[in-house]
């Protein structure tokens, strides 16, 4: 069990909250926030102790710190939690920065301190059946196979929406994590990437909150394509964009030289996994209600964009998995390495659009090691 501070008393906080009540090494003691009222009603409400983000930072009973402010602050949070001798788990991305990610990374290192990095979705029933079956080798070597997600943008939720559409933000800093951690976590790691951005409107409408019906800024682009190699041979396209009022394809499909696989919405942690072994065969689903982190655990919908009626969100298993990595001097799942080669396609794919070139990715990872039930069940209340 680790005393965990939060910095960052946003949208997404309510799930890691609820991340205390499904694993059993979470203790979240302490919030702090740029804005001292909402860390301090945040405190009130959960029974926390408010702090500066320097308090929290200098706080003896704090193991371990949630960076879950914006991308854009992450890189500050997460350097001065490791310069304060604190280990740090981070939401994604790492930051919006290759360099400064590296340097997170080797500041980690050096002080002998984990720092760990959502997407923790990839921990799931849905991604790791489909990790076993591809392992398995039953639909073979896995030659292409494409992506999507796409939606109008969180202007239409989120009432501070502006950090999405400037510098730092944007569909593929937003998205990319959850879709490429998945395709390392499957494929292995990325050679090089090609990418084509496009931006489609200077403005946007505030759909909810303090601003609806005015107008903000578009700074950056809005809708991403990419062609992945990977470095196991396979290619795979994709699509993220903040541009599609309606689809019905949040998932990947890999096609391998033995049948194709539809992994389910890396995103969420459910199922269920597809698979068809040949033209014409009946595509086969595969629950994952069994797994512990597969079975669904939102009947309602809660009105959150990354929620539908009905789901398996386990989000915190990456922060549980690292605590209990800490304690037993393991590496842990959700680590700076694969946060840094997701940032460096995520970035690739950017400078790619830019320049309208192949750019070859400038780091690698090891695949995390398949996630076992019986380690799951370990970390679960
Ligand atoms: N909202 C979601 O559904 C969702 C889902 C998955 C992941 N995430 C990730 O979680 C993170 C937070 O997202 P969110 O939607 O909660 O954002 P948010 O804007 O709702 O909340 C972020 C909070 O961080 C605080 N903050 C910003 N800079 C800070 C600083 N320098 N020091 C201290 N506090 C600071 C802000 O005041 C704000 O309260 C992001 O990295 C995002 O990518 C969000």
């Amino acid at each position: 069990m680790k005393n965990v501070g939060i910095i960052g008393c946003g949208n997404i906080l309510e799930t890691y909250l609820r991340s205390e009540k499904y694993f059993n090494n979470i203790n979240f003691t302490s919030c702090a926030d740029i804005n001292m009222d909402l860390a301090e009603k945040t405190a009130r409400e959960n029974n926390l102790q408010a702090l500066t983000v320097d308090e929290l930072l200098n706080d003896k009973n704090t193991d371990v710190v949630l960076n879950i402010t914006i991308p854009q602050a992450h890189y500050e949070i997460s350097k001065k939690t490791l310069q304060s001798g604190k280990h740090v788990y981070s939401e994604k991305p790492m930051c919006v920065k290759y360099d400064e990610a590296k340097e997170l990374l080797k500041l980690a290192k050096d002080s002998s301190l984990y720092i760990g990095n959502a997407p923790d979705t990839f921990l799931g029933g849905g991604v790791q059946l489909s990790r076993k079956i591809i392992d398995d080798g039953s639909i073979g070597q896995i030659l292409t196979g494409n992506f999507i997600f796409a939606f109008p943008g969180v202007q239409d939720f989120h009432p501070k929406p502006e950090s999405w559409f400037q510098e730092g933000g944007g569909p593929v800093i937003d998205m990319g994590p959850y879709f490429f951690t998945t395709l390392v976590n499957l494929l292995g790691p990325a050679k090089n990437v090609r990418g084509r951005g496009a931006k489609f409107f200077d403005k946007r409408e505030y759909k909810v909150g303090p601003n609806k019906g005015k107008t903000f800024d578009v700074e950056i682009p809005t809708s991403y394509m990419f062609n992945l190699e990977f470095h196991n041979g396979s290619i795979v396209q994709g699509f993220i964009s903040f541009d599609v009022q309606n689809h019905m394809r949040n998932h990947i499909e890999l096609y391998g030289s033995h049948g194709s696989i539809i992994v389910p919405d890396p995103n969420m942690f459910g199922g269920p996994v597809i698979t068809s072994k040949e033209l014409g065969s009946t595509w086969i689903k595969h629950s994952v209600e069994d797994k512990p982190l597969g079975k669904t655990n939102i009947k309602n919908h809660s009105g959150r964009s990354n929620e539908a009626s009905e789901q398996s969100n386990y989000r915190g298993i990456g922060l549980s998995e690292m605590i209990d990595s800490i304690e037993n001097d393991r590496i842990h799942r959700c680590n700076g390495d694969l946060a840094l080669h997701v940032l460096d396609i995520i970035e690739c794919s950017m400078i790619s659009s830019i320049y309208k070139v192949e750019v070859d990715l400038r780091s690698t990872c090891e695949r995390p090691k398949p996630l076992f039930d019986e380690e799951i069940n370990k970390l679960l209340k």
